[in-house]
């Protein structure tokens, strides 16, 4: 059962955001799933965004579809230890799956992180910066991974402008698209949409499950197998 890590060198790319979509949609498409996050922001963002929702809700009510973990990775020792964590939960729990969200700054550790993976879930976006932060993480997953590096790295090419861009727009994105797949597979796009920023754990709103449908459904036909093996 898999472990998938959400990761890229650069932030504010949709890492935390995607993460909780995902576990949302996860634990609704098949109440059978066992999903826990493991949060190793320092900020702690998932399990604070978690704190806020119980607050919202009478906590009696509400029936929360997943668990999410704050963990540390300052250190070779706590990486692995999460890891270790990450591995004996998908172990134990038949139909389980651990999302790691991983923080902005990413360390040395990482490399254990995504050793142990199945699969790293990539959100970029088509700009240089991005790019550039992009390609070197792709090349630390190839270090890392590497025979294994190309089947475990989906790309999720996020915020992106629903209009068709212009004519060089179109160029680079298709060009980027041919790169990205000689390292992995690129997903369906995620549109920008002022709709993601009402991210809730709890469940994910009726524009959340349009812009992420494509998406989801193409990352379900990857990680759905894996999860009831
Ligand atoms: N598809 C999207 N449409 C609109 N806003 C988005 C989208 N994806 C992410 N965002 C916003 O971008 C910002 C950064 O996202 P976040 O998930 O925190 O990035 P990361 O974890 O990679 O640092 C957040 O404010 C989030 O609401
Ligand atoms: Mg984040």
């Amino acid at each position: 059962m898999p472990i998938l890590l959400f990761a890229n060198q650069k932030g504010g790319v949709g890492k935390s955001t995607l993460a909780v979509l995902y576990a949302n949609h996860l634990s609704e498409v098949n109440k059978n799933i066992k999903v826990l996050i493991a949060d190793i922001d320092f900020q702690k963002s998932i399990k604070r965004l978690r704190d806020e929702d119980m607050s919202l809700y009478d906590s009696k009510e509400i029936n929360v579809g997943y668990e999410i973990d704050s963990f540390n990775v300052n250190t070779y020792e706590q990486s692995l230890t999460l890891m270790e964590t990450a591995t004996k939960y998908v172990g134990e729990n038949p139909n389980s799956v651990v999302i790691i969200d991983f923080p902005g700054q990413i360390n040395e550790n990482i490399g254990v992180c995504i050793h142990s993976a199945d699969y790293i879930i990539c959100p970029l976006r088509y700009d240089p910066i991005v790019m550039s932060s992009t390609s070197m993480f792709i090349s630390i997953v190839n270090k890392v991974k590497m025979e294994k590096s190309r089947d475990s790295l989906l790309f999720v090419p996020n915020r992106i402008k629903r209009n068709e861009g212009t004519v060089k727009e179109r160029m680079v994105k298709k060009e980027t698209n041919r790169i990205l797949s000689q390292y992995g597979t690129v997903l369906p796009q995620v549109t920008d949409c002022v709709d993601i920023g009402r991210l809730s754990t709890i469940y994910n709103t009726k524009r959340q499950v349009e812009v992420t449908k494509e998406c989801f459904e193409k990352l379900d036909a990857i990680i759905l197998p894996e999860i009831f093996k």
